[in-house]
């Protein structure tokens, strides 16, 4: 038979959105954006809603009482290790901490990722990692029988973070299409930047990344957003793009990424948000930041109703919970 008469079986033009039996999430390692389409996202988004009105009732449950999660990890970090402990106690569950403390490890004496996670699964039913390699969540999920979250894989990706910036911009706005979305900062080895943009390709968004020179998005992600086909432009002046802007992402400079620290010191101070930029700004729109903040946005910005960093820190834990939910499939 020829093989042009051959008809395809469905019509994949239109062939509806995935529907997922549970959600698909159960014993799955979470690693990159690239996992999330939009109907698991709003499976995931609809349970964060449930945490939060949950935890605004009651504080805490049971759902995951004698589960243990063990979090480790070999970067500095606040909010994802807090709020992925507090996620796990409010759900009933267990913390083993590796956190600020990886130099009192093994990990100090030379032990390897893999034995480290090879151990720690003996203990846990879930490990979160953060690791300053690109690419070593995927290493350690390898050899893990547990699920293993990515808490940032070095300049990589860091796909918890952009999901709850995602569900802020969707709470605080109400929607995702048609919205102008401006990333402001160190758009090169920013993780963050990279999960929220591959995120945001999903949806009907015009993008603008605001950089100086060097820190621009790296090319193989700019050409995504390109194949996309969204309304994208690249610039090095906030000025131009705070007036339409819906969402400002602002990020800092990520020292810890330069290999030359004059490099570094040229454009740590190119960018900072002053009440005088945001009285140019819409009314109705929000300025975001994954924190930690040194210098980019000014102190009096945080009594502007804007500005939405805290309550997307807020946002970071029932994300988490959800997640944590899903994982160990308790949905
Ligand atoms: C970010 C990170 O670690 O990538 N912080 C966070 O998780 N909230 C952003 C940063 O460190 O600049």
């Amino acid at each position: 038979m020829l093989l042009e008469k051959i008809k395809p079986l469905f019509d994949f033009e239109t062939l509806p959105k995935p529907v997922y039996i549970g959600n698909g999430l159960t014993h799955q390692d979470i690693i990159s954006v690239s996992q999330f389409d939009t109907a698991r996202l709003d499976y995931i988004f609809a349970r964060a809603h449930e945490m939060r009105e949950m935890v605004e009732r009651v504080g805490a449950v049971d759902l995951l009482k004698g589960r243990v999660l063990a979090c480790l990890f070999y970067e500095p970090s606040t909010r994802t290790s807090a709020s992925f402990i507090a996620a796990m106690e409010r759900l009933g569950g267990a913390v083993i901490p590796i956190t600020q403390g990886v130099q009192f490890s093994s990990v100090s004496k030379g032990e390897t990722l893999a034995d480290t996670i090879r151990t720690l699964e003996q203990y846990a039913d879930v490990i979160v990692l953060r690791h300053p390699e690109i690419g070593s969540a995927q290493v350690a999920a390898d050899y893990a029988n547990v699920p293993v979250i990515n808490a940032g894989d070095g300049a990589g990706e860091h796909p918890t973070q952009a999901l709850l910036d995602l569900f802020t911009i969707k709470e605080e706005l109400g929607r995702l299409d048609g919205l102008k979305i401006a990333m402001v900062g160190d758009l090169r080895y920013g993780r963050t930047v990279h999960s929220l943009t591959r995120l945001l390709l999903q949806y009907k968004v015009s993008l603008r990344f605001v950089s100086p020179e060097i820190l621009r998005l790296p090319l193989t992600l700019m050409n995504e957003v390109i194949d996309a086909r969204l309304d994208v432009r690249e610039t090095h002046d906030v000025a131009d793009v705070i007036e339409n802007a819906d969402v400002l992402y602002v990020t800092r400079v990520q020292k810890e990424r330069f290999t030359d620290l004059a490099q570094y010191e040229e454009v740590k101070d190119q960018y900072e948000i002053t009440p005088e930029l945001m009285a140019k700004a819409k009314s109705k729109m929000i300025v975001m930041h994954p924190l930690p903040r040194v210098g980019e946005i000014h102190y009096a910005v945080d009594a502007d109703p804007r500005a939405a960093y805290f309550r997307q820190v807020k946002n970071g834990m029932y994300i988490r919970m959800a997640l944590l939910a899903a994982v160990l499939g308790k949905a």
